[in-house]
């Protein structure tokens, strides 16, 4: 057997012990490295991970994904310990919005309902009437009175294609998800070209020139749930980071799957670099010292939950 096939063997095994000792649930993001991906007691979209982590009884939970998650999980579960296996695992997008700066922007909008996805801070979602994920936002919005005035933040795009499909005109944060900004539109005309029937799977975090090429718009899950619809043999384009695709792949055999390229490489799939961060040996590490533990400040933590289950809540009442 190959020394490195070796070595991840023996890893996993060690992180399955470790895990039985711990009583530990192991969660991981799509966006997560296949070998993570597959040792994860639960796979999911930023929604399901919630839920999950709602749901809970593990007395610890590992978040396979990036560090918004990991507070997502101990916001929901202030009694558990909640592991990552890198702090340095962030969020460009979570990055793009400050606390301090959101703070002043819902200032110069008085009277506003204050939306935010759940790529956030704590901090963030402390200033927050109601969190959204990929999965839910269009259909949370939706379910607010018209004429409702909304700050929505921080991903631009995601806010523009909520106000184009919904005809709203809620006053958006400018901030933007590094992986999903950088598709690029000719490159996917180019791979369009060169597979005439292939669909186009497109991420709501992606920029409107590459949106209005999709055949089918959503959340890591809804894109996954599309692909299984399809029969075999039916080719897709897929416009989110490339994680994806071990899960499309393992769920939809016959069907091939290509990941469109960003604009500034010629490497064909868009990886976030955060998420990635994420390898075995971290995860065995973390379940192995107890740490690094997520901890939030008391105070942050008591107004950053409310939007969270105001989410769950209003997300359960409608069905999505
Ligand atoms: P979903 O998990 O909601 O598809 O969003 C992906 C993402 O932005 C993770 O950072």
């Amino acid at each position: 057997m190959p020394k490195t096939v070796e070595k991840q063997n023996s890893l996993v095994e060690e992180i399955e012990r470790l895990k039985k000792e711990r009583g530990a649930l192991i969660m991981a993001h799509y966006y997560q490295r296949p070998e993570i991906q597959k040792i994860a007691d639960c796979i999911g979209d930023s929604l399901a991970l919630a839920r999950a982590a709602a749901r809970t009884d593990a007395p610890v939970i590992v978040m396979c994904g990036v560090h918004f998650m990991g507070e997502t999980a101990k916001l929901l579960c202030p009694g558990k310990t909640v592991l990552v296996p890198d702090t340095d695992a962030g969020c460009s997008l979570a990055d793009s919005c400050p606390p301090d700066d959101f703070a002043a922007f819902i200032k110069a909008h008085p009277g506003h309902t204050v939306i935010s996805y759940v790529n956030t801070s704590a901090a963030v979602k402390a200033l927050t009437d109601i969190v959204v994920t990929s999965g839910n936002a269009r259909k949370i919005v939706d379910s607010l009175p018209e004429g409702e005035k909304i700050i929505f933040g921080p991903d631009r795009n995601l806010g523009s294609y909520i106000n184009a499909v919904s005809g709203r005109d809620m006053v958006l944060w400018p901030g933007a998800c590094h992986v999903h900004q950088r598709f690029s539109p000719e490159k996917i005309a180019a791979l369009k070209a060169a597979h005439p029937e292939a669909k186009v799977l497109v991420h709501p975090e992606c920029p409107e020139p590459v949106r209005l090429m999709a055949d089918k718009i959503g959340s890591t899950a809804a894109l996954l749930d599309y692909a299984r619809q399809l029969p075999e043999g039916s080719e897709m384009i897929v416009a989110t980071e490339s994680g994806i695709l071990v899960e499309m792949e393992r769920l939809c055999p016959g069907r091939k799957f290509i990941p469109a390229p960003p604009d500034d490489s010629t490497c064909g799939c868009n990886e976030c670099g955060y998420m990635k961060l994420n390898t075995l040996e971290k995860l065995r590490d973390c379940l192995r010292d107890m740490k690094p533990a997520i901890e939030i400040d008391p105070d942050i933590a008591e107004k950053a939950r409310r939007p969270i289950d105001r989410m769950l809540e209003i997300s359960d009442r409608l069905g999505v």
